[in-house]
C-alpha cells in the first residue's frame, strides 16, 4: 500500500505524459498518426528535410526500459536520415524500444509483432571502399528501401539490413541478422540469416513435449 501511494505521482505522470504529452509531442515533430495510438514512454524522433513518419491506426510503441520483460536498451527510434526519406508503419503493428532508421524507405506492413531491440536500417551508413571512407565517410553510403510485409513477427535482437524483403506472415528468430528477400510464411534465423521452411508450412510448437535429456 505505501509502496503504491510513493509510486502514486510517477503513474499520474506516465499517464498523462504518455496518453497526452508524447502524443502531442510525436506531431510536433511531424509525425503522422492514425486513432489508438499507444505510447509508453517517448519515443526518438529524428526527421530530415520533407521527411515522412507515417504510423497506421492502433500503433504500439513501447519506449520504457522496463516495458518488456526483456528489458529495453533504447526508446523506440525513428529516424529519417536524408530528405525525403520515408518510414510507413501499418495499423496494429506493435514494437519495443525498435530503432528504425531510413536513408530512402522502410515499410511495414499491419500487425506487425516487432521484438524487444530490434534494429532495422536501410543504409550501410558509411561507404564500403577505404578511399571512398578517407575521402567521406558520411557520403556514398549503400542504401536501399526495406520492406516487411504484414503479420510478419520479429524477434528479439534481430538486425534487418538495406534492401531486405520479408513477405507476409513471415517469423524472423531471435538475433536473426537479416539481408535479402524472404517469401510469405519463411521462418529466417541465424547470422546471415537462412529460411529455415523452404516452402513448408509453418508448426506451432506450444503442445510438444520437452525431450528427455539422457545422463
Ligand atoms: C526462430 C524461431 C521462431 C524458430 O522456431 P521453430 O520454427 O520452432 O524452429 P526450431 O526451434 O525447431 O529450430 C529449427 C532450427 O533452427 C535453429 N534456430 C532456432 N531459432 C534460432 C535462432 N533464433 N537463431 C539461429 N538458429 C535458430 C535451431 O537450432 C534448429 O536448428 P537445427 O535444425 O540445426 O537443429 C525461434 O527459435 C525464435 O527465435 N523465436 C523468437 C522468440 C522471440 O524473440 N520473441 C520475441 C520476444 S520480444
Amino acid at each position: 500500500m505505501i509502496f503504491r501511494l510513493l509510486r502514486l505521482p510517477r503513474t499520474l505522470w506516465n499517464r498523462f505524459a504518455d496518453g497526452w504529452l508524447w502524443p502531442l509531442w510525436l506531431r510536433a515533430q511531424g509525425v503522422d498518426y492514425g486513432t489508438g495510438l499507444k505510447l509508453v514512454g517517448r519515443p526518438e524522433i529524428r526527421q530530415a528535410e520533407h521527411g515522412v513518419i507515417k504510423l497506421g491506426d492502433q500503433v504500439s510503441l513501447y519506449s520504457r526500459p522496463n516495458s518488456n520483460p526483456l528489458q529495453l536498451h533504447s526508446p523506440c527510434a525513428l529516424y529519417t536520415l536524408a530528405p525525403g526519406a520515408q518510414i510507413h508503419i501499418g495499423s496494429q503493428t506493435a514494437m519495443s524500444g525498435a530503432v528504425i532508421c531510413a536513408a530512402t524507405s522502410v515499410k511495414i506492413g499491419e500487425r506487425v509483432l516487432i521484438g524487444a531491440n530490434v534494429k532495422i536500417l536501410d543504409t550501410d551508413f558509411h561507404p564500403l571502399n577505404a578511399e571512398a571512407r578517407k575521402r567521406d565517410r558520411n557520403a556514398g553510403a549503400t542504401t536501399r528501401p526495406i520492406t516487411i510485409g504484414n503479420d510478419v513477427f520479429i524477434g528479439t535482437g534481430a538486425l534487418i539490413l538495406r534492401g531486405t524483403i520479408i513477405g507476409d506472415g513471415c517469423v524472423v528468430g531471435a538475433g536473426a541478422v537479416v539481408s535479402g528477400t524472404f517469401p510469405p510464411a519463411s521462418v529466417i534465423a541465424g547470422n546471415p540469416a537462412k529460411n529455415l521452411t523452404n516452402g513448408t508450412e509453418i508448426v506451432e510448437k506450444t503442445q510438444q513435449a520437452a525431450p528427455e535429456i539422457e545422463e
